[in-house]
């Protein structure tokens, strides 16, 4: 992203919510990253933001070797908002008083606003999302106290520049808290100017000028991040992109075909399509524990890729659906590794290519605007996380061809019948799941001896921790009936009633 966009830095403290505070900042059209506090003032004035804002955190600023912003930031006259610990932190850096607090507030608070100008034309009266035990007790000089609540005398304070609020203008239990970012962003003279056809035209000249003439290359998955990735890199070079689309057999009903459908037919993109379900059977003959299998479509997947990439001659670039999240979180250490999440459709480890990662400045929802204004079509756009090794880890025991078709068409009816009921956009995930056991049933006046099917839908923000969807008796019973009248070889369905954790969203 080119330094010249108006740039709000957001000053992370370890906060649960600075994600959320610079999606609220881009919510307002306004280009904002989450920064580490360590940030020198050097560091700062060479990045030029328009605006600060210091994030919540866990600590107690009484602490020593509490995390701190380097003091010379505030002289820098750059517009300053500070949300809970950040407001602690401005006070005590500033020469207020924060003191410990008996009580804590946490959840709903009522406020009650008393001035000032951040907070103007906003009722008097309303509540906002607190949690915190420390509270600022006097505000530095200078600075006036613009709101309280019941246990926090100064709720929230301001200075000519800089801005303080106690509670959480970002999470949406804060009914005025767009409102609070968006007036902040307003008397700090913030241009809001951002938009998702700026980061079109932008990306599309950054990427112009890092691969010139030369060829790059982009596997696609059918997933959002590598799709809307390719049409980008396609809008800024044309025929010099060329996408590799590895059919493992494994994918859902009719996907692979909308995958041709739309990149070579509608978008015009030159696109190899491997058809390699056969590969993968084989290769899947007799594995029943899920790791292994993991492993081996995983493997399999990047020798196809190889060996077709390999054939295009002088590519030197290769296209990443990396997304901002996955910046931030890299780097962090995950402490156990639960499952081998092989990034299938991702990048092979060893392969000698440049990176061009279009969409490393954007959030998921942002990629999907950018995919809706490219022309993508609404199925691939608002798409469900699909996991790598695709229907391979929703078929316990064996893969077989056999396995997948009967799978494909229970999880067709558990989609259609969550998108005919408006569910869709609610739900994080949902799919069928067809385990290695069989039961007995009946049918007409046949006894039936079939596989169960497992319904198992989510919501989940993050995919880190998600809760089994409670979707309407009468949508359920849809889908059990429509499975078990139109799949052969299904005679009961179950629902996935498991929280993750303890469970997980995949069943292997
Ligand atoms: P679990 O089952 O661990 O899944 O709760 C969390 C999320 O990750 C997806 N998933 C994968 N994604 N490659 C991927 O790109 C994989 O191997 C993989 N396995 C699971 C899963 O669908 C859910 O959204």
């Amino acid at each position: 992203m080119s330094e010249k966009i108006p740039k709000v830095l957001v000053f992370d403290f370890g906060a649960q919510y600075a994600q959320l505070i610079a999606r609220r900042v881009r919510e307002a059209n306004v280009y904002s990253e989450i920064v580490s506090h360590e940030l020198s003032v050097d560091e700062v004035r060479k990045i030029d933001p328009v605006g600060i804002i210091l994030s919540g955190g866990p600590k107690s600023v009484r602490i020593d070797g509490a995390p701190q912003i380097d003091p010379s930031i505030y002289e820098l006259g750059i517009p300053i908002l500070g949300i809970c610990y950040g407001a602690q932190l401005i006070a005590q850096q500033l020469g207020g008083i924060v003191s410990q607090f008996d009580a804590g507030e946490y959840g709903r608070t009522a406020l009650e606003i008393t001035g000032g100008n951040l907070l103007s034309g906003q009722p008097t009266q309303q509540d906002v999302w607190m949690s915190h035990f420390d509270c600022v007790t006097e505000v530095p000089e200078g600075f006036i106290v613009t709101a309280s609540t019941q246990n926090a005398p100064a709720a929230a304070f301001e200075s000519e520049k800089i801005y303080a609020v106690q509670y959480h203008p970002e999470v949406s239990h804060t009914q005025y808290g767009q409102k609070t970012i968006e007036k902040w962003l307003e008397i700090s003279d913030i241009q809001r100017t951002w938009t998702m056809t700026n980061v079109i035209e932008e990306q599309v000249s950054a990427i112009r000028a890092q691969v010139g003439n030369r060829r790059a290359i982009c596997g696609l998955s059918g997933g959002v991040d590598s799709a809307v990735a390719a049409a980008l890199v396609h809008k800024a070079i044309g025929s010099q992109l060329t996408c590799v689309f590895v059919d493992t057999g494994l994918m859902r009903k009719d996907e692979g075909e909308q995958v041709v459908e739309t990149f070579q037919k509608t978008q015009g993109i030159e696109l190899i399509h491997v058809k390699a379900g056969e590969e993968f059977f084989n290769k899947l003959k007799g594995i029943t524990e899920p790791e292994t299998k993991r492993k081996a479509i995983g493997e399999l997947f990047i020798r196809i890729f190889e060996r077709t990439s390999g054939g295009i001659e002088d590519a030197h670039f290769l296209v990443q659906g990396t997304l901002y999240p996955d910046i931030i979180e890299s780097g962090s250490q995950h402490a156990a590794t639960i499952k081998s999440h092989h990034n299938v459709g991702g990048l092979p480890e060893d392969m000698e290519f440049e990176l061009v990662e279009p969409l490393r400045s954007l959030f998921k929802d942002e990629v999907r605007s950018v995919g809706s204004e490219l022309g993508l079509p609404d199925e691939i756009v608002w798409r469900q996380p699909f996991p790598g090794p695709g229907l391979g880890v929703r078929i316990i025991g064996e893969v077989t061809p056999e396995k997948v078709a009967i799978l494909q068409e229970a999880d067709f009816i558990v989609r259609d019948e969550l998108k005919k009921a408006g569910l869709e956009r609610e739900i994080w995930q949902s799919f069928a799941v067809l385990p290695d056991i069989r039961s007995v049933g009946v049918m007409g006046d046949e006894r039936t001896y079939g596989y169960p099917c497992i319904i198992r839908a989510v919501t989940s923000e993050d995919a880190m921790t998600a809760d089994w969807a409670r979707i309407p008796y009468e949508v359920l019973e849809l889908m059990s009936n429509r499975i078990i009248n139109e799949v052969e070889g299904i005679n009961r369905i179950a629902y996935d009633i498991t929280s993750k954790p303890p469970g997980t969203i995949e069943w292997e």
